[in-house]
Formats: structure tokens, C-alpha cells, sequence
């Protein structure tokens, strides 16, 4: 069989999760296999036309294609978005429709399942036959249950493949079909002068729904309100995934381009942000993404902590299957933000698109002034625990910027540290072997327990003034 390999690391072939797919190749010479580094030639392939052809025509010619990406914030490569982008712009997904597809990804497991829905999604819209995901984290090829049970993944999809095997999509096609957003005048009933708010976009075209919805969104505020259109600023090019920020977050872009620039002056020193985009396929722009990418230079700390975070989204958010719901949320959590939420143009009417955006503006002040945070939810509490061991353990001197942060900070918060928590379990764990004890705890005082230190608290509670 024929097996197009679409690689989404940075890195061509120095990619961890390339040395995955190799490592089939070798189980599985039988198969002639053809890779492409995409995200890393992501400029030839969109300013060549003879470069994309290639590819197509090599997806053509294959009977199975192999995603294989490394997870980068949350999804894939900013880069390796664009390209899924000109497969829809330049109408060539006709190539994939019915080829077997299978994800397989590396990473550090921050968010990898929303990465493999994302894509799941992708080859659903393209009409692919996806048979599964493989996600593994970078080392775990070096364990030999690993090596079996990717062997056989491998071997499942290529029988489903040679078989032509039937797999039943998960993701409904989205109705892309807009209605023309017209604002009403904005009256600028707030006031705005002591704080900095931004708008940032991944690509503001003039007079489109977006455009529209950022100037009414300005229109609320009596004070003007910067806008950055990420696709005019300078910033040469996606993240490079070399790691040299891990030190001491110092990018290697630093000074090549506009980026940190950007980041540190402008983006880190406003207090509400407002990121406005269209909807691109399932995600945001890959230019947006691309910006999320970069801002990797601050390692795993939280880099826009107790900001208020807001999206202004044109196009068909709520089909987007809640993967783009899931992300955007978590990088909220993940900076300890107060998430305004999400307004869309995706209304029965322009009077109602108004009135989301003047409450969404109104909503982002108050919490501003009452810097209210959003709670966290298992996005951040498990993500953090992820990176906190990762830190601690394998990632540490690579990452030793992080390492210094999380230890000044308390995020090596092991439960294994609470010398007092320790003893309690040990003592009660001796005492509940006594039959007669056991029973009375588990039948009379355990529930009451729970709430009783909490009804102590609700009993001594005075009405908010
Ligand atoms: C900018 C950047 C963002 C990343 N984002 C994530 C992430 O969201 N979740 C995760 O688990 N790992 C994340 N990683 C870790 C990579 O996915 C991981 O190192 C992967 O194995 C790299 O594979 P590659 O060598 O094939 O590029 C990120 C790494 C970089 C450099």
C-alpha cells in the first residue's frame, strides 16, 4: 500500500514524533511510504503551487494518509493549521475523501485530546475513513509495551485501509452560510480612561462581520481601544519548537522580529484582551494560532495572569463541535484570567448581536474592577498537575526558567509534602480496623462531617454590602 506521511513538527526531521511513524516504517516495510514536512515548509508550500500539487497529488496516488504531529498548544502547529486551511481554500480535500486516515501525536498529554478531536474533525469535513488516534508521550517509544501497542495501532489501520474498512463520522459537516452583520450606532457609555484595553485579530477584512462587531465592541468605551490585525505586524514566522526559551524565556526570534516586542509592550500591559477572529474551519485563524504558538517564550507560567479575556467570533462557532469551547477556555484557566466569554454574529438578527456585544463590553469592565477570575475547572487543575511533575521531573533542565518560577511560586505543591495530612490518614487508617468504629464513621459521621466545617462558614456569613 501506498502511505502519505503529513508531518506537523516544526522541526522536518528532527521530530520526536516522526521517529513514531519510522519506527512503523521499519515494522512495516512492506508499505511504500512518502513523507512530507509540512509545517516546517509551510512557506514554499504555500507561495509554490508546484510544492502543494505534490502533496495532493501524492495524497492521490496513497490509499492511507498519516497525520503526525506534535501537540502544540492545545492543537497542531499553527503552521500545519495553515496548511489543512489551503487544503479548503485551493478546494483540493476532494483528494482525501475515502483514503484511511490515522492521527499520531507526541507530546507532554497537556490538552492532546483536543488536538486528536480537532483533527478527527478535519478528516470527518475532508470525508476521510479515520480509523484512530495513537498519542503518545516523547518517550515513551523507549518502552516496549508502547512499541507493541503502536505496532498494533499501525496494524489495525493498515488492515482497515487494504480492507476498505467503514468507519462512521462523529462530526456533522458545518453549514458555513453567514448572514450579514449591520451594527446599530454604539453610544460609549463606558468609561475607560484609566485602563488599557486591546482587540487582537488574526486578520480583520474591511466591512466583513468582524470588522463590524470589533467597531461597535470599541463603540461602547469613550476612550479609544487598540486594535492589533496580527496578520499586519512582523512576525516572520510560526514557533520553531527549539526550546532556547526554556532557559530563561529568552526567544530566539527575540530581535528578529516583531513579536516579543509586541507580546511584552503591548499584549502583557493591557488590562482587558479581546481577541476577535473568524472561524477557519474548526479553529480560529492559523494566524491566530500561530500568535498562541509564539507566545510558548514564557514556558509553562501563566504569562497574562488575573487579565480579563474575551472573543469576539465570527462564523459557526457553536458547530465547531466544542473543541475551539474546550481550548479557548482552558488557555483562560491556564493564565488565571477572568474569561468574559464568547459572543458570535451567529444571531437571528443584527439587534441582538448588538446587544450581546454591549453586555460581553460591560461584563469585561465590571470584571475588570472587581478583578473577578474565573474558577479553575479540571482544564487547569489537571493540566497544572501535568506540568508540575513534568517540571519537577523530566523537563526540568531544559525548562529551568519554569523550575525557578513554580518552586517561588507553590506550584510543587506534592500531597506527599503535607507531613500533617500523612499522619492523619496513617492514624485513621489504624483506627477504622476496630469493626465497631468503622461502622459508626462509615453509617453516622461521615456525611455530617463533610458539611460541617462548611455550615460553619455558611452560619457565619454576612449579607455582601
Ligand atoms: C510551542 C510549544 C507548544 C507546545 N504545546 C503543547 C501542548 O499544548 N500540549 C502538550 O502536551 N505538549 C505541548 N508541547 C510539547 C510538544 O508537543 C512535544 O515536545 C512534542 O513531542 C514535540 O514533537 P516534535 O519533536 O515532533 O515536534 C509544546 C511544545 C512547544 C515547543
Amino acid at each position: 500500500m501506498k502511505i502519505t506521511i503529513l508531518n506537523g513538527s516544526p522541526k522536518g526531521d528532527l521530530s520526536v514524533t516522526l521517529q513514531y511513524v519510522e519506527f512503523l516504517k521499519k515494522k512495516f516495510p512492506q508499505n511504500r511510504y512518502t513523507t512530507f514536512n509540512i509545517a516546517q515548509k509551510i512557506k514554499r508550500i504555500e507561495t509554490e503551487p508546484a510544492e502543494f500539487k505534490k502533496i495532493i497529488a501524492a495524497v492521490k496516488e496513497s490509499d492511507a494518509v498519516i497525520w503526525s504531529f506534535p501537540l502544540y498548544y492545545m492543537l497542531v502547529h499553527g503552521s500545519y493549521k495553515r496548511f489543512i486551511e489551503l487544503v479548503f481554500e485551493r478546494k483540493a480535500g476532494s483528494v482525501f475523501k475515502n483514503r484511511h486516515a490515522a492521527t499520531i501525536s507526541t507530546s507532554i498529554k497537556f490538552f492532546d485530546n483536543t488536538a486528536h478531536d480537532y483533527m478527527h474533525a478535519i478528516c470527518d469535513d475532508l470525508q476521510m475513513q479515520y480509523t484512530g488516534y495513537f498519542s503518545a508521550s516523547m518517550n515513551d517509544l523507549k518502552n516496549s509495551d508502547t512499541q507493541k501497542q503502536l505496532t498494533l495501532f499501525a496494524k489495525k489501520f493498515f488492515k482497515a485501509a487494504a480492507s476498505k474498512e467503514r468507519f462512521s463520522p462523529s462530526y456533522s459537516p458545518i453549514n458555513c452560510k453567514k448572514q450579514k452583520y449591520s451594527p446599530g450606532k454604539a453610544k460609549p457609555v463606558i468609561n475607560n480612561s484609566l485602563y488599557k484595553i486591546i482587540v487582537l485579530s488574526g486578520g480583520i477584512k474591511p466591512k466583513s462581520n468582524l470588522d463590524n462587531m470589533i467597531n461597535f465592541f470599541c463603540g461602547q468605551f469613550t476612550d479609544d481601544i487598540q486594535i492589533i490585525d496580527l496578520a499586519k505586524e512582523d512576525i516572520k514566522n510560526g514557533c520553531l519548537g527549539c526550546c532556547h526559551c526554556g532557559y530563561d524565556n529568552t526567544c530566539i526570534m527575540e530581535g528578529r522580529d516583531g513579536y516579543v516586542d509586541i507580546y511584552k509592550t503591548v499584549i502583557q500591559t493591557a488590562d482587558i484582551i479581546i481577541v476577535a477572529d473568524e472561524i477557519h474551519d474548526r479553529y480560529l485563524s492559523s494566524t491566530w494560532k500561530t500568535f498562541l504558538d509564539r507566545s510558548f517564550f514564557n514556558t509553562h507560567k501563566p504569562s497574562l495572569l488575573n487579565k480579563q479575556i474575551g472573543f469576539l467570533i465570527s462564523g459557526p462557532f457553536s458547530q465547531t463541535g466544542g473543541t475551539l469551547q474546550t481550548t479557548l477556555q482552558g488557555w483562560c484557566e491556564f493564565q488565571k484570567a477572568g474569561n468574559i466569554g464568547v459572543v458570535t454574529d451567529e444571531q437571528s438578527n443584527s439587534k441582538r448581536t448588538d446587544n450581546l456585544i454591549s453586555d460581553f463590553a460591560k461584563r469585561a469592565f465590571w470584571g475588570l474592577e472587581q478583578r473577578y477570575i474565573t474558577t479553575d475547572t479540571f482544564l487547569r487543575v489537571g493540566g497544572f498537575k501535568v506540568f508540575r511533575d513534568d517540571i519537577y521531573g523530566s523537563l526540568r533542565t531544559v525548562f529551568n526558567a519554569d523550575h525557578i518560577y513554580y518552586k517561588k511560586n507553590g506550584y510543587y505543591d506534592f500531597p506527599q509534602k503535607k507531613i500533617g495530612l500523612r499522619m492523619l490518614n496513617t492514624g485513621l487508617k489504624l483506627l477504622l480496623r476496630i469493626p465497631a468504629l468503622r461502622k459508626r464513621v462509615f453509617t453516622q459521621e461521615i456525611i455530617p462531617g463533610m458539611v460541617a466545617p462548611l455550615k460553619k462558614i455558611v452560619n457565619n456569613t454576612k449579607a455582601d454590602s
